[in-house]
């Protein structure tokens, strides 16, 4: 009955509370089901919720429970839950479920559009969610479903399936002209996923690399970019060409660099994150007029309606497949010990300061 709150005007602020919205003697209303939260994955793409919870509405899913939660709210978390209690007739107790959660012990539920394969939270406060975050998979009508899977498919399918949108897209736009993709924070898990993309794509153009000093032998030796340069050493990037630009970065005054190194070849800035949420410095030199705002879950829905739901699983499923499995080279799993666990990496995670290599798997 545990709940990882954080506040919303300073997300670097958290506790763990005890007294959560769902109690399990709490009676359960008709047609929901109550689900024990097994393990999620953290990285910066939750602390990125935090960061754009008041802009995109990321506390409206989940939200704190118990007293005192005024200014209180929770980041959303990708992850596992059992069916532990149901007034659902087709979503029987035992039932697993893999999507979108609270960083806490129980979630109640109301199921609607249930198919074999999937269910929709239809909880009246997240109707006007976007929706690809409201649907959850019933794990175990999956054919060749492998619970062996589970930790990489929550640390990784979130990331790379945002990297196979942002791929979808470029090449959807002939790459903006350009002969080249620059990837800022490319130490990052939906830039690798990104990178083994193009990688795959003999008609992609070669990827290059900014990254921190500290994540640049890192980098380097995934031998995914065509050059891997620093924050202080983008001006070597070759200006001469024609780039498109997909930062997860969100830093203005790097941004703001390397537009005007780039100048008229900078065909396209496709901003996709916000890593380094605390960078606070002005982007002169941003060229705004070629520069926008990527959402993954727009971009899938669009394709859901363009490839119908069979079609979008089919073309992404053999995606993650490859990806999941290249990323064990490098990836290391660390599992944390529940909540309190979380309570006390948190401030690492926000701060930049976990391995890019690790994967945090929080098991509750
Ligand atoms: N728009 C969308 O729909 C969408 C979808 C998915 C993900 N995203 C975004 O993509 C970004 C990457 O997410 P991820 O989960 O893949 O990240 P991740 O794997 O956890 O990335 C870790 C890397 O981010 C950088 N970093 C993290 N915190 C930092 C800090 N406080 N200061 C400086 N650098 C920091 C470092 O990279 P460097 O040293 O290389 O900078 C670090 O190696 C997030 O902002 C996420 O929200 C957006």
């Amino acid at each position: 009955m545990a709940e990882f709150q954080i506040r919303r005007d300073d997300f670097t602020k958290h506790r763990v509370t005890e007294a959560a919205s769902t109690e399990t003697g709490s009676e359960l209303a008709d047609g929901a089901i109550r689900v024990k939260i097994e393990r999620f994955a953290f990285t910066a793409n939750n602390i990125t919720y935090a960061v754009t919870g008041d802009r995109l509405g990321y506390w409206q899913f989940f939200p704190p429970g118990g007293e005192d939660t005024d200014g209180w709210g929770m980041m959303p978390v990708w992850g596992f839950a059992e069916v532990i209690e149901s007034k659902a007739p087709d979503v029987p107790v035992g039932d697993r479920l893999f999507g979108y959660f609270p960083p806490a012990d129980f979630l109640d539920m109301m199921p609607t559009r249930v198919t074999d394969q999937r269910i929709i939270d239809g909880a009246a406060h997240r109707a006007k969610l976007p929706p690809a975050y409201n649907s959850y998979s019933r794990v175990n009508a999956e054919p060749g479903y492998d619970s062996g899977m589970d930790n990489l498919r929550m640390l990784l399918w979130p990331l790379h399936i945002t990297s196979f949108c942002l791929w979808d897209a470029l090449q959807d736009k002939d790459w903006y002209g350009a002969k080249q993709v620059v990837i800022v924070s490319a130490s990052s898990k939906t830039s690798i996923g990104l990178a083994y993309a193009l990688d795959d794509d003999a008609t992609a153009p070669p990827a290059i690399a900014i990254t921190s000093k500290r994540n640049l032998d890192f980098v380097k030796k995934l031998k995914l970019y065509e050059q891997s340069v620093t924050y202080e050493t983008l001006d070597e990037i070759d200006a001469t060409i024609p780039t498109v630009i997909v930062d997860m970065s969100g830093n203005r005054e790097v941004l703001g660099r390397l537009h005007a190194c780039l100048g008229d070849n900078m065909k396209r800035c496709i901003n996709v994150g916000l890593t380094h949420w605390d960078d606070k410095k002005a982007g002169n030199g941003l060229i705004a007029e070629r520069s926008e705002i990527f959402f993954a879950p727009s971009h899938i829905q669009q394709r859901l309606k363009d490839w119908g739901p069979d079609g979008f699983a089919e073309k992404t499923a053999s995606f993650m497949h490859k990806t999941a499995a290249k990323s064990q080279s490098w990836l290391q799993l660390r599992k944390i010990d529940g909540l309190t666990g979380l309570a006390d990496v948190y401030g690492d995670v926000c701060a930049g300061r976990i391995g890019a290599d690790q994967g945090l798997i929080i098991e509750l």
